[in-house]
């Protein structure tokens, strides 16, 4: 996983974990009202994908039992994983789509409320993304990929000077650049051309020579109701729409989006579909649902947008009626590392995806807390023009004191934690309770992340061959334990 340099290894943050009178008298477990919901405290689990549905994107056993394990901690709020809103194949990732896929999310529903003994309330990331095709071998890419035009005979005439690549038949160009060194092809082909083939064929929202592509303000806003009232059907709280990381709503609000239809450009273009999509699906859901947006504060890659674009944002959010601002960093496919023949290109391999799942290899600044500057921008740049909205923030954060200072300081409403709530998914319940001596704190090396990355199911190496003779611990085909153990508190 690339790190900024210098390379330093960061300690955990020291834990001064609180009695429960403490904890009981400190911010994060107090109450708060969304519009739509109350959340019994401030603690939040933001959305992780565990790689567990179906092919079909259907809910499994193993989903239902990775959602109830987390709720057994009684967080606030948990939100499900970015599940898709489009019909169609995505591999084992959660989806809503249809309404077939709402009986199995009721199933993980009603799971959640047993667990957490109704204390936690129950979101679901609502996702859309373009297409992203693996990277092809040389031979595959030159062989069958590449739609071979007279330019390239023109160009691969020009680089080697012989003119009877101009005219040659389409067979012999491709056999040419197959066998041709990477400085010749940097001259033959155009930049699209050149990504296709070393890091896999991906759509980008200005892509709009493609129907599909160009359609998208029509598409998107009825997808995206329509995910949002199944997803009231099946008993959420409400849903997040994800306008973060490498997604489609994202790069619209991206400063990379040029598209000259009304939805690029200036930043009143670029907001302008996922305002739409949001009225869509209050219309479709009504004001008593939660609707909330994860969206990004910085998106880190060059020529992207930062926190001005977003504290701008933020207030458009707000006006336009969302419960909450989950604020994230980074993330984005553009400074990914280069996947190896056969893999995907993974958006959490650069500096951008770096910063959104910060480790402990990290510069001066560390990772602990580190995304927080830009929820507390957003925050005060919201209660200045007078909107009260909650915001959530999230990076690196692993102990009440972190949690405390955050609410102190104003920098957020509601305090996050995704990798430490998957490295012990009861440490809410025992700091609340006094206990967090007992949490088994996350060591920020993101060894869950690798395996998100090679879409294997995800789990904790603090936890994932603990009790290796349990015989009613479920297991992944390579021997993994697919929840946390079991804790019993002390009555
Ligand atoms: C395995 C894994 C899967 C993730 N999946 C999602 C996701 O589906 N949607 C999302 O918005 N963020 C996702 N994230 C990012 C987290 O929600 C969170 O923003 C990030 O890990 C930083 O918070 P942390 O330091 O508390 O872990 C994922 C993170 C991990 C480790
Ligand atoms: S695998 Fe590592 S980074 Fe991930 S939750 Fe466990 S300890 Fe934390």
């Amino acid at each position: 996983m690339w790190h900024p340099t210098p390379a330093l290894r960061h300690p955990l943050p020291p834990a001064n974990w609180p009695t429960a009178e403490e904890a009981a008298r400190g911010r994060w477990f107090r109450p708060i009202a969304l519009a739509g919901t109350t959340l019994a405290t401030r603690t939040w689990v933001p959305a992780m994908v565990p790689w567990r549905a179906t092919d079909d994107g259907e809910v499994t056993d193993d989903v239902v039992e990775w959602y109830a394990r987390f709720a057994a901690g009684k967080p606030g709020a948990l939100v499900v994983e970015a599940t898709g809103i489009r019909d169609v194949p995505s591999g084992p990732l959660l989806r809503i789509g249809d309404e077939r896929f709402v009986p199995g999310l009721a199933r993980l529903v009603e799971a959640v409320q047993r667990a957490s003994g109704g204390a936690t309330r129950l979101f679901v990331q609502l996702i859309d993304f373009l297409a992203v095709k693996r990277r092809p071998s040389k031979e595959k890419y030159f062989g069958r990929h590449l739609v071979v035009e007279p330019r390239h005979g023109a160009a691969l005439a020009a680089a080697t000077g012989d003119e009877r690549w101009r005219t040659a038949p389409e067979a012999e160009l491709r056999a040419r650049l197959a066998a041709a060194d990477e400085a010749l092809l940097d001259r033959v082909l155009d930049e699209r051309e050149l990504e296709a083939y070393r890091f896999g064929y991906r759509e980008r929202v200005t892509d709009t020579h493609l129907d599909h592509v160009r359609e998208l303000p029509r598409t998107l806003p009825p997808l995206f109701a329509a995910a949002a009232r199944r997803a009231r059907a099946a008993g959420f709280d409400g849903v997040e729409l994800h306008y973060a990381h490498a997604y489609t709503m994202a790069s619209f609000l991206s400063r990379r989006n040029t598209r000259t239809d009304g939805y690029g450009g200036s930043r009143e273009r670029r907001v302008r579909l996922p305002l739409e999509v949001m009225r869509a699906v209050r219309k479709a859901v009504g004001s008593s649902f939660t609707v909330g947006v994860r969206f990004l504060g910085d998106e880190v890659i060059e020529g992207g947008i930062r926190i001005e674009d977003a504290t701008w944002y933020a207030v458009e959010f707000a006006r336009a009626g969302f419960d909450f601002l989950s604020i994230s960093k980074g993330g984005r496919f553009e400074d990914a590392k280069q996947p190896a023949v056969g893999a995907a290109v993974y958006p959490y391999t650069g500096p951008s995806g770096y910063e959104c799942m910060p480790t402990v290899l990290s510069d001066a600044k560390g990772p602990f807390s580190r995304n927080v500057p830009l929820a507390g921008a957003i925050r005060r740049r919201l209660r200045e023009v007078g909107y009260d909205t909650p915001v959530v923030t999230a990076g690196g954060i692993a102990t009440f004191d972190q949690a405390e200072q955050i609410l102190a300081r104003g920098d957020a409403d509601i305090v996050a934690a995704a990798r430490q709530s998957l490295a012990d998914p009861d440490w809410f319940e025992k700091v609340r309770r006094g206990l967090g001596v007992e949490v088994r704190r996350c060591h920020f090396t993101n060894y869950c992340e690798g395996l998100d990355q090679m879409h294997k199911q995800v789990t904790c190496k603090l936890w994932d061959r603990l009790d290796h003779d349990d015989p009613d611990a479920k297991r992944s085909a390579d021997g993994r334990r697919l929840v946390a153990p079991p804790w019993s508190a002390p009555h």
